[in-house]
């Protein structure tokens, strides 16, 4: 057997690798790709190089561009929200993940795939799904749901008889579990399996806390084009550094925490601590620019199809015929979103200030209060008249049956 690891150099999934080459009897390829998590991606290729894996066997490549461009953007297109809050971070990454292993198995022979996911969660049937959408035969290897290993206990001493380092934080019980990438940080559970309980100080990492945050508000324009964030106050930049500087905005204005009790598709409820500073930004922006550009029924219909769109993300089911009739859906209803918007940021939220398009819907001759324009306010009694005619037939039973 020939496995691609999908490895983030930490300790889980070092003890996978070895578990892997011992007990699973496999030639192991390691795949690390930097999403943004925040971490040198150096140590990850010697640590492989240490557990023995061979030098051509390793794979390291810096995703940050196609996960923003390819993923994120796409599904912020949709502004989609699972269960009305959760904007997605961990689930619109997995896709990228899983394309990129079924890649290099493919590049180099292997025949299985392997995910550091428990059997209890979301991630499995992420990854899983995603393998099986672009390789119909791979063999997926979830040691979480394979091996003997009882306790965390157990895991460490594992670990210690292979000569995998342990950093001195990691010999306890890890406080929480965390999963990190451009778009967000999420923390589950331990410390925050008590959904009564207040999450904890040391629990954030992406976003400095609201009570904290500058006293001084701070206004920054971002401009769109068809659907997608293209610059920040006039500077364009690329997907994933825009991404970068909104994170940055956000964090310094503690904007974008979310405490969120959801149900995983398992079955299961789960409570989960997620900061996304530069992604709640950009919801709030990119709603900004379609309340100007896009006619309300295009509108109102997009907003019917988000918790379906979301729910399929959310899911794992990213390579779908039914995710890509919604996105196609989707991206033509952003043929005109373009624009700028202004935001204000202070102390923890993002609130839309301004909007303006050469694509705008929105017509100050219209709507406005004075006299005068092309609005006929007579048009409108007939209009009334005929969407009461129901109204008013109902009433007239309802009158005649208090009679009877
Ligand atoms: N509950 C989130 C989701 O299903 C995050 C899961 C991974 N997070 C973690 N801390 N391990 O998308
Ligand atoms: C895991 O179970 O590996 C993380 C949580 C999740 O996937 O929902």
């Amino acid at each position: 057997k020939k496995v691609v690891l999908a490895y983030s150099g930490g300790l889980d999934t070092s003890i996978i690798l070895k578990w892997l080459q011992t007990t699973y009897g496999a030639e192991v390829v390691t795949f690390t790709a930097d999403l943004g998590q925040g971490e040198e991606l150096g140590p990850a290729r010697d640590k492989a190089l240490l557990l023995g894996v061979k030098p051509e066997n390793i794979f390291i490549e810096d995703l940050r561009e196609e996960f923003v461009r390819d993923y994120v953007f796409p599904m912020f297109r949709a502004n989609a929200q699972y269960e009305g809050l959760y904007l997605l971070g961990t689930s619109i990454a997995r896709p990228l993940i899983a394309k990129k292993q079924i890649d290099i198995a493919r590049q180099t022979g292997a025949d299985a795939v392997c995910h550091g996911a428990t059997g209890k969660g979301n991630d499995q049937v992420r990854f899983e799904l995603g393998y099986y959408a672009l390789e119909p035969d791979i063999t997926v290897i979830a040691p979480w749901r394979e091996w003997d290993f009882a306790s965390r206990g157990d895991l460490l001493a594992f670990a210690e008889a292979n000569q995998i380092p342990i950093a001195k934080d990691k010999r306890g019980e890890a406080p929480f579990s965390t999963d990190a990438n451009l778009l967000h940080t999420s923390s589950e559970g331990k410390v925050l399996e008590d959904p009564s309980e207040e999450t904890p100080d040391y629990v954030y990492s992406r976003t400095g806390n609201p009570e904290d945050a500058p006293n001084e508000a701070q206004y920054i324009a971002i401009d769109f084009e068809k659907g997608d964030a293209v610059a920040i106050d006039g500077v364009a930049l690329s997907p994933a550094t825009l991404l970068a500087k909104l994170n940055d905005l956000g964090r310094l204005h503690g904007v974008g925490r979310l405490d969120l009790v959801e149900n995983r598709f398992v079955g299961m409820k789960s409570r989960g601590m997620y900061e996304t500073p530069g992604g709640t930004i950009l919801l709030v922006a990119h709603r900004g620019v379609e309340s100007l550009t896009l006619d309300r029924g295009a509108a109102h219909l997009k907003d019917e199809l988000m918790p379906r769109y979301a729910e399929l993300i959310y899911n794992g089911f990213w390579f779908s015929p039914e995710r890509e009739m919604l996105q196609a859906a989707i991206d033509k209803s952003q043929e005109h979103v373009t624009g700028r918007v202004r935001i204000k940021l202070y102390k923890g939220s993002a609130t839309l200030v301004g909007r303006e398009s050469p694509w705008s819907l929105y017509d100050q001759d219209l709507v406005t209060f004075e006299e005068g324009g092309t609005y006929d306010q007579r048009d409108a009694e007939g209009f009334i008249k005929l969407n009461a005619l129901r109204l008013r037939t109902l009433a007239k039973r309802a009158a005649r049956g208090a009679k009877q």
